[in-house]
């Protein structure tokens, strides 16, 4: 069963977050995840999908808008309709916006008819609320891109038994 993880990155922070998430959805029995830059997407593959999750930098707290525009001017072609859908952030600040991407991302997704996931409190310890977000190295000492990588690739498992469940 295939899955995609679809992002926009200008730097490689969501692009790394999208790989580990891929990471953890291959970890998964049947499962095929790949991981497309927006600018660089196989739609076949995509079409074929049972699962998309889609994930974007803050920019000023918001999804990018490339990203905006390509879920506007895509979700139909791709056939996003009845795919379970998810998405993901990364940010410089801890509070610098990463669940306000996820839950405008989610709501695109949802008017585009999919059905969203994110695992939450049904199942246990990490306990992802809407969908991973990391913070990158930039400017926080304490953060840095690593320090989240178990949470995107236990996302990403989740994602894909629940595909597997639902299909
Ligand atoms: C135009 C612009 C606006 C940004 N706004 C925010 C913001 O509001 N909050 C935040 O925490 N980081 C902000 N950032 C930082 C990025 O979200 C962060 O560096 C992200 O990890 C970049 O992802 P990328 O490496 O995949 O491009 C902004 C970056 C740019 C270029």
């Amino acid at each position: 069963m295939k899955l995609a993880v679809i992002y926009d990155s200008k730097t490689g922070n969501t692009k790394m977050a999208a790989e580990w998430i891929v990471e953890g959805m291959t970890e998964v029995t049947d499962i095929e995840a790949k991981a497309f830059d927006i600018h660089d997407i196989d739609e076949q593959f995509i079409q074929e999908s049972k699962g998309v999750v889609i994930g974007s930098p803050s920019y000023v707290a918001l999804m990018t808008p490339d990203i905006h525009s390509f879920i506007m001017g895509n979700g139909g072609k791709l056939g996003f309709g009845g795919k379970l859908g998810g998405a993901f952030a990364t940010e410089q600040y801890t509070h610098g916006g990463g669940d306000t991407v996820i839950q405008s991302i989610l709501t695109m997704e949802m008017v585009n008819g999919m059905m969203c996931y994110s695992g939450g409190n049904s199942c246990g310890k990490p306990c992802i609320h809407l969908g991973p977000v990391a913070v990158n190295d930039n400017i926080e000492k304490h953060n840095g891109m690593d320090k989240y990588k178990d949470n995107f690739v236990i996302y990403g498992h989740r994602f894909a038994q629940k595909v597997i469940e639902i299909f």
